[in-house]
């Protein structure tokens, strides 16, 4: 068995200028700059909500940049300024996000083109030209005004770069004269490499200039991957250009941008390496469905992700403090979901909790949506007592600031992985749900309080005890001897059908799928099935096998029909043509194992064969105890003093049985041991009483 993962260590704060955790939000004084009163308001009750950050200038760029090359700063000067004064920071945005009408109106070129080559209409937001040289010239004219003007303002504690970043196509011809660069330096200038990359010989695709190529044609799948790719590139291209001066003019200021949770259009691995500090914005719709928890598993998986893009503590940049307004049904936050949010993402590793929005606007498309200070403008609202509630717990938790979690399990999610997933054409159409897979298999360790740090094909796995790998389909050079070095040097690697069937072009491995991990597993996969919903595909523990499996398990979707070459069968198909074929596999490789689950499996195979696992393992549960459904409990840590959070998302009471460890509430002060009474929504955070410091 591998040794355990030695503890991180604590990291600084984001800014030194503030040692404490950040509870902020968004915050757009330039739409009350006819309300005077409304600053010295808004300052008041920030102090009163324990606001400590405003993020300020989002979009500004109207306001700021009234007409080409005429400034105007005296607001935003005021408003750093009174953030000082008043001891709070500001998170202050480069405004790129939306683009002021003079400026699409006098260079149409910096909107984005359809695929049939019209411009699009000025307007929205987030829909500018990421090649667009005079997008860029005004964006590094911008930039630098803020970082000179504001880089040694006291208040100024991060970048927050544009605002949600996306990938969305621009078909303008700037844009594929820059694909077709980006192309000559992957191919080494080499068309022959590159339709041979594309498999171009089929339907007579075959590029005999680099000017022929447009991303339009989606019957080549190679071509669209590169394109996705491309994409997501050029974004990141365009945020190191908008990154440029601030890194110049304010070298110590921390660089950030926010991502979008699973958002397919951006590799945010790449853009992780990038930026300072990683920050994301939530926006779960809880109360969907009976069970509150099964959307907090999702939420909980990217927060770990956020945390492992880096190894270290992340932002959560915004959340909605009550209502969101733009999904199907916008409904309220039940009382104590806010806090229990927020100690969730802490939980995870946010040094931050913060807010779209500080206050509600008056007008346009976002007047709807949750604000920290509703249209009525003041205090004495459920909302804003439980924002200040929340304020209140970050103010007791400056020592779990900079503290990290130490996972023995990684769970991968790779965005060219789910790229190619998502153009397979073939399999069933609707249902390949890369994300959803991951986090089935996560459910388990959230409901044991196990830690997972999720990561990609480039990341380092010699730290993990246990790797799970859901829907390994593209397996990029060097990733398969990684794993066999994994699983040779003692490591537990999972993984699923679809797995190891192209390389990173999107070519089909030969010889036999799992291509290149076909060793380590022992399994070879002809055939893939895909079901109806109303097909009827059970699946068999073996008997005498001793894997966490009892009986029958219901699959579903994708069913592979693999032959063992060496791994021995833990449960098999019980019925379809393929009945009394291995459905679950494993295979000893070197002093680790490699298991194959050759069918998409009920959440029940799941929680049977990973709590097995875990056991086997001996991987490390953050709280000794049971947990009943729908509670997780997760840990950050310096190496020495360890805060557990306890994140009850049930709708009733429910118990748990602490033993005979003895904990405080770092919030509230009570001290819990036994058996324990859960109120519906509730978060703990607790330390043992006979740790070193608070003993
Ligand atoms: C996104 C944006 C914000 C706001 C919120 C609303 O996260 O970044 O500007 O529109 O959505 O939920
Ligand atoms: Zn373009």
């Amino acid at each position: 068995m591998k040794p355990a993962n030695k503890a991180p260590l604590r990291f600084p704060p984001i800014n030194g200028k503030c040692p404490h955790m950040i509870h902020g939000a968004d915050y757009n004084p330039d739409q009350w700059l006819n309300y005077p009163d409304v600053l010295e308001e808004d300052l008041r009750l920030m102090q009163l909500a324990r606001v400590n950050s405003a993020s300020v200038g989002i979009f500004s760029w109207a306001s700021l940049e009234p007409s080409d090359g005429v400034f105007a700063f005296d607001w935003l000067d005021r408003v750093m300024d009174r953030l000082a004064d008043n001891g709070q920071f500001a998170v202050l945005a480069t405004p790129s996000g939306s683009k002021p009408a003079w400026m699409s109106e006098a260079h149409p070129e910096v909107c984005r083109m359809t695929e049939d080559g019209h411009r699009e209409p000025h307007g929205r937001r987030h829909n500018h030209c990421r090649t667009s040289p005079v997008y860029r010239a005004y964006c590094a004219r911008m930039n630098t005004e803020l970082a000179r003007r504001y880089g040694k303002h006291p208040a100024l504690l991060v970048w927050h770069v544009s605002n949600e970043y996306n990938g969305g196509e621009c078909h303008c011809p700037l844009c594929h004269e820059a694909f077709r660069e980006w192309l000559k330096k992957r191919y080494h200038n080499n068309l022959d490499a590159l339709n041979h990359a594309w498999w171009t010989g089929f339907w007579s695709h075959t590029f005999t200039t680099w000017e022929q190529i447009r991303p339009l044609d989606s019957s080549i799948h190679g071509l669209m991957l590169d394109w996705k790719r491309f994409l997501s590139d050029q974004t990141l291209d365009f945020f190191r250009h908008e990154c440029a001066p601030l890194r110049e003019w304010t070298p110590d200021i921390p660089i950030t941008t926010n991502f979008m949770g699973f958002h397919i259009t951006l590799d945010y691995w790449s853009f992780a390496r990038e930026v300072d500090v990683v920050s994301w914005d939530s926006y779960p719709a809880y109360h969907d469905r009976p069970l509150d928890w099964l959307r907090a598993v999702d939420v909980s998986f990217v927060h770990n992700m956020n945390r492992s893009f880096k190894q270290k503590p992340f932002m959560l940049m915004e959340c909605t403090p009550s209502v969101q307004n733009w999904q199907p049904v916008n409904k309220l936050k039940r009382p104590g979901v806010h806090l229990l949010e927020a100690m969730q993402a802490v939980a995870h590793g946010a040094d931050t909790v913060q807010y779209f929005q500080w206050r509600k606007s008056r007008g346009g498309f976002e007047k709807f949506h949750g604000a920290v200070v509703d249209h009525c403008g003041h205090e004495h609202t459920r909302v804003f007592r439980e924002v200040a509630d929340v304020g209140a717990a970050l103010a007791r938790m400056d020592d779990v600031t900079g503290t990290t979690t130490p996972a023995e399990v990684a769970i991968l999610f790779d965005w060219e992985n789910r790229w190619a997933i998502d153009g397979i054409s073939g399999l069933s159409r609707e249902e390949r749900r890369y994300p959803e897979t991951c986090t089935a298999h996560y459910r388990p360790f959230w409901s044991s309080g196990v830690p997972c740090d999720v990561i990609n094909e480039d990341c380092d796995l010699s730290k993990y005890k246990l790797l799970i790998t859901p829907m390994l389909y593209m397996v990029r050079p060097g990733f398969a001897e990684r794993i066999d070095a994994f699983v040779r040097d003692g490591g537990t690697w999972v993984t699923t059908y679809l797995t190891g069937q192209v390389d990173e072009s999107d070519l089909c491995f030969l010889n036999g799928f799992p291509g290149p991990l076909r060793e380590i597993l022992g399994v070879w996969a002809e055939e893939t099935d895909t079901l109806y919903e109303s097909d009827d595909v059970q699946i068999e523990a073996a008997p005498g096998t001793d894997c966490g499996l009892q009986g029958a398990y219901k699959a579903d979707v994708f069913c592979d029909l693999i032959h063992t070459e060496g791994a021995k069968v833990l449960a098999t198909y019980a019925n379809q043509f393929y009945r009394g074929r291995p459905a679950l596999t494993v295979h000893t490789h070197g002093k680790g194992r490699a298991y194959y689950m050759a069918s998409r499996n009920e959440p029940r195979f799941h929680a049977d064969f990973y709590r097995k696992l875990i056991d086997d393992l001996a991987l490390r549960r953050v709280l000794g105890c049971e947990l009943p459904d729908g509670v997780t409990a997760q840990v950050r840590t310096d190496g020495e003093r360890e805060f557990i959070f306890v994140l009850g998302f049930n709708r009733e009471p429910v118990h748990l049985d602490l033993g005979a460890a003895a904990y405080r509430d770092l919030r509230t002060g009570v001290e819990y041991r036994g058996r324990t009474t859960l109120p519906a929504y509730t978060a703990l955070v607790l330390e043992s009483v006979n740790s070193p410091v608070t003993a």
